[in-house]
């Protein structure tokens, strides 16, 4: 029998994610929506662009979780997205109901699944969906550094004309105008980004990548969905695959990086268990000071919450 992924939310980024994961071929995929009729045509229309490009997977849409029921990997993109004019934080209320709701029906159809939260303001909302479905904090947690580095990267590989491939990024912190660019562990091909760009284009970059969602806000009147639906693919593969891949991601600290309580985007190992150990990468004073900011930023958004 196939692995089985659920995708909650079959909207820009659950469709996407859904996409890219059928794509891969290594499980059937599940994508549930409140929607009539979306999540089905959506998964109806995956199954046979699986027969142009001939990959097998069973893409099967719902309105229920009857069918997602014994996931591995639940990945939750159901909420508002930002319009322009609105910051992620903007979302809190509504997307805290919503998100609540769904952790709950997710996890009494499919007690031993990862949760992977993508539903803004991202960092809130991983607190929502640990303290709603009670699961270990190994377990629960969100998708927003691989974005933010994908970003980030691809800003890089345009200044140095290098390949993205060759290029070596991080971004930490909240998933807001706060994150945090580290540019002391970024470099290209081995070679620091401070050796091949100077000061005043690396400022550029990284305040580029701070706004990087908004950008796509105001390009697109919405927000962004193919990159961030492969990004929470990416995770998706390497708990799956057992990967082991160290990846920025939404994890809950208790004392790393002289933070607790608080879920932040940090270096991770991802595998079978989920969170399988936080990598505390060295800091200099500018971006340990910027995290702090950062970790203040997403301490005034959990405070609003409710659950
Ligand atoms: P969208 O509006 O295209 O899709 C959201 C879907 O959620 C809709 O189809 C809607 O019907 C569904 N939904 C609403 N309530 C539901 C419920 N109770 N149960 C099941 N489905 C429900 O929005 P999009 O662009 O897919 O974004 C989804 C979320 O992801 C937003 O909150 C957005 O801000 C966030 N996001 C987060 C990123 C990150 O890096 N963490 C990146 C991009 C988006
Ligand atoms: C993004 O960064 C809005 O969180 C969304 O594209």
């Amino acid at each position: 029998m196939r692995r089985k992924v659920t995708v909650v939310g079959a909207g820009n980024v659950g469709a996407t994610c859904a996409q890219v994961l059928a794509q891969r071929d290594y499980a059937d995929v599940v994508l549930v929506d409140i929607k009539e009729d979306l999540p089905q045509g959506k998964a109806l229309d995956i199954d046979q662009m699986a027969a142009v490009l001939g990959f097998e997977p069973n893409v099967v849409g719902s309105n229920g979780y009857e069918e997602t029921a014994g996931s591995e990997v639940v990945v939750i993109t159901a909420g508002l997205p930002r319009s322009p004019g609105m910051s992620r934080d903007d979302l809190v209320t509504t997307n805290e109901k919503i998100v609540g709701s769904v952790t709950e029906q997710v996890v009494s159809a499919s007690p031993d699944a990862v949760l992977i939260v993508v539903s803004n303001p991202l960092d809130a909302m991983c607190h929502v969906a640990k303290n709603v479905s009670g699961r270990p904090k190994e377990r629960v947690f969100g998708m927003a550094g691989i974005l933010d580095t994908a970003r980030f990267s691809t800003f890089i590989a345009w200044e140095t004309g290098a390949s993205v491939k060759d290029v070596t990024a991080m971004v930490l912190g909240g998933h807001g105008d706060q994150m945090v660019p580290v540019v002391s562990a970024t470099a290209v091909g081995g070679i620091p980004l401070t050796k091949l760009v100077g000061q005043e284009r690396i400022d550029a970059m990284v305040e580029r990548t701070r706004k990087g969602g908004g950008e796509l806000v105001n390009l697109l009147g919405t927000s962004a969905w193919y990159a961030p639906g492969a990004a929470a693919a990416q995770m998706v593969d390497s708990i799956c695959l057992d990967e082991k891949r160290v990846l920025p991601c939404t994890a809950y600290l208790e004392g790393e990086y002289g933070i607790d309580g608080l879920y932040m985007g940090v270096p991770v190992k991802l595998g079978a268990a989920g969170v399988e150990e936080i990598v505390e990468l060295e800091l200099n004073d500018q971006e340990r000071a910027w995290l702090d900011e950062s970790a203040a930023a997403v301490r005034d958004v959990v405070g609003v919450l409710s659950t």
